[in-house]
């Protein structure tokens, strides 16, 4: 099936068209910077903007950077507070005139692997993580999502954990990678405690960067780097969209 999958980020609004049967893109990938503020209604422009530039009819998937339960948007950690209690899916099916549907971004990256990456048709328990400006969580067992989890806001080391070793702490607190990974390690040990995955994946910008921080991952639990990198988001939004039709 061609789907038009969607990533909606702090910084950059990406889309391309989808064949969800090879997890191939075909259509360019296109971006377009989130306008700013990144209100509901300039997010909602921007994506028709993108959907009209791409000249898609069809599904449309996005994937969103908060918890999306039926629809709506039920957590702003690091996006517009606005978006608190927005009917997400309604507001974008209404401005791009199809429907769309859309969940958070982390799960489905996740997808993503599953599908066509690192853990491609993996049965056991695996745990995505993407990691970022903030840190989001999917679950995965029998390939099947266990959705909205947000493991990066669990209280650790006296804050949240997406604070303590989300990639945009290593930036801003001027980590090396050794330090960073040591962190990463710790958080890592506790939530492999909790979720006992086969696997974890992690994702995000520093899946690429992996090689720099491997050795600091002592945990018994597996962990690799995500393959479908800067596509996942696109990739996973058409494999949920898929799972709606
Ligand atoms: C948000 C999650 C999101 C993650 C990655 C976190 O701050 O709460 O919903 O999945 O960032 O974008």
């Amino acid at each position: 099936m061609q789907i038009l999958g969607v990533d909606i980020g702090g910084s950059g609004i990406k889309g391309a068209v989808v064949d969800t049967e090879t997890g191939e893109l075909v259509t360019e990938r296109i971006r377009i910077p989130t306008p700013q503020p990144a209100t509901p209604e300039a997010v909602a422009q921007t994506l028709k903007q993108l959907v009209d530039q791409i000249g898609f009819k069809g599904p449309i998937g996005c994937g969103f950077p908060a918890r999306v339960i039926n629809g709506e948007v039920l957590t702003a950690a690091n996006i517009d507070k606005s978006w608190i209690s927005v009917k997400v899916e309604e507001l974008f099916s209404k401005v791009v005139g199809q429907k769309v549907v859309v969940a958070n971004d982390a799960d489905v990256a996740g997808l993503a692997e599953l599908g066509f990456g690192a853990v491609k048709g993996y049965k056991g328990p695996v745990l995505f993580l993407t990691i970022g400006t903030g840190i989001g969580s999917a679950l995965f067992i029998n390939g099947q999502m266990y959705p909205n989890t947000e493991f990066g806001h669990l209280k650790f080391k006296g804050d949240v954990a997406e604070h303590y070793c989300a990639d945009s702490v290593r930036e801003k607190e001027d980590l090396g990678f050794k330090e960073w990974g040591e962190r990463l390690n710790k958080f890592l040990e506790y939530i492999a405690f909790l979720t006992q995955p086969d696997f974890i994946v992690l994702g995000g910008g520093v899946s690429k960067k992996f090689d720099k921080y491997k050795d600091k991952l002592t945990l018994s639990t597996k962990v690799v780097p995500a393959t479908t990198l800067n596509l996942a988001g696109i990739i996973g939004a058409a494999l949920y969209a898929q799972s709606r039709q």
